[in-house]
């Protein structure tokens, strides 16, 4: 952020294509609620985001509820940070066509998410996919964001918005007029994998429903699937290092330590020695107590919509109010006659 000179301001988005998991919570939601305590905080659903690749109207729709029903189950409070819909929102799309025009096609062509979800056949994948990344840094400097809480995954997208903000200060000569957002990945859960493959991090678009913990599951069903979580037949080891090698044990143990907020170590401490059959249902019976209420709030405001409506709406407004004035800005420095 060198050198820029504005407010301190949090903002993150999570895409509104599927239902919310475990891994979502830990990496990005838990993060959102605790940075709103000492930051202004802007949190929407890139529904935007979701589209560059199909997404069934009706589905759509309805799972941007759901995002913003986990959002406040979780403790977002709605009433101090900005939860809104990306589409809503106007300034987000009229910006990334300028940043379309800033960032280069040799740094969207390293994006290792476009590899990953374009997969083979990258003829077929939308321009929105590729293109991708840009929206991503118009979502965080429409604000002038500063601080991007997210999943270690989201690291290179948030390299390029700040490659995008440098080169537009250095281009236009306005130094400084775009903070260089910082992410904020540390921290226990940052990269939850899939109970049925740990190589493969927990997706919202995993083919096995037992790979990943939804918020909305029920607690016996939390259960059954941390029972049937894939794992090696040796018993847990007593030092961090006699992890390696074992990416579902390791994963496990990561779980267990994030969300008691005890050290993997500490974890070790307690378990080394024993065997899967004790530590699973020691995970499950600590998964529910944490994401269980969850659960049970989020079906409570699903059943309101209306009142996430009048939410997002509200949130929409709020975030417009801030963004318009830097849109409008940067189009004068780019020389649009208004
Ligand atoms: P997505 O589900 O890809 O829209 O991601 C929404 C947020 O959750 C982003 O901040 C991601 O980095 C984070 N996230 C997604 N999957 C995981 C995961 N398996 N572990 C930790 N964080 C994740
Ligand atoms: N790309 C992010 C993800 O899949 C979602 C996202 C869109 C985002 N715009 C953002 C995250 C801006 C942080 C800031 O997780």
């Amino acid at each position: 952020m060198t050198g820029y000179k504005g407010p301190e301001r949090v903002l993150s988005g999570i895409q509104t294509s599927g239902d919310m998991h475990l891994g979502n919570y830990l990496g990005a939601i838990r993060k959102f609620v605790d940075l709103q305590q000492k930051h202004d905080c802007l949190y929407f659903l890139a529904d935007m985001h979701a589209i560059t690749v199909w997404q069934e109207p009706a589905k759509l729709r309805e799972q941007t509820f759901h995002i913003a029903a986990c959002f406040i189950a979780a403790g977002v409070d709605a009433s101090h940070s900005i939860i809104f819909n990306q589409s809503a929102v106007h300034a987000h799309a009229e910006l990334a066509w300028i940043f379309n025009c800033v960032a280069r096609l040799g740094w969207l062509d390293r994006m290792t998410q476009f590899k990953d979800k374009a997969g083979k056949d990258k003829e077929r994948a939308s321009v929105g996919l590729y293109t991708y990344p840009v929206l991503q840094a118009a979502d965080i400097l429409v604000y002038k964001a500063t601080h991007v809480p997210v999943g270690e995954d989201q690291k290179q997208h948030l390299e390029l918005s700040r490659d995008i903000a440098g080169k537009f200060n250095h281009d236009y000569k306005v130094e400084d007029f775009f903070p260089l957002p910082e992410p904020l990945i540390q921290g226990p859960g940052a990269r939850i994998m899939s109970l049925r493959d740990g190589t493969k991090k927990m997706s919202k678009s995993d083919s096995s429903e037992n790979a990943s913990i939804f918020l909305r599951d029920e607690p016996d069903v939390i259960a059954k699937k941390i029972k049937k979580a894939t794992t090696d037949p040796e018993p847990l080891p007593s030092e961090m290092a006699g992890l390696e090698g074992r990416a579902e044990a390791k994963n496990l143990v990561g779980i267990y330590s994030a969300l008691s907020g005890k050290s993997d170590q500490e974890v070790l401490g307690e378990f080394g020695g024993k065997g899967f059959g004790v530590f699973k249902p020691a995970l499950a019976d600590l998964v529910v107590e944490k994401v269980g209420p969850i659960g049970a709030e989020l079906r409570r405001l699903e059943a309101d919509p209306g009142h996430l409506e009048s939410i997002l709406r509200d949130g929409a407004a709020r975030a417009s109010a801030i963004a318009d004035p830097v849109v409008a800005e940067t189009k004068k420095i780019v020389g649009f006659v208004d």
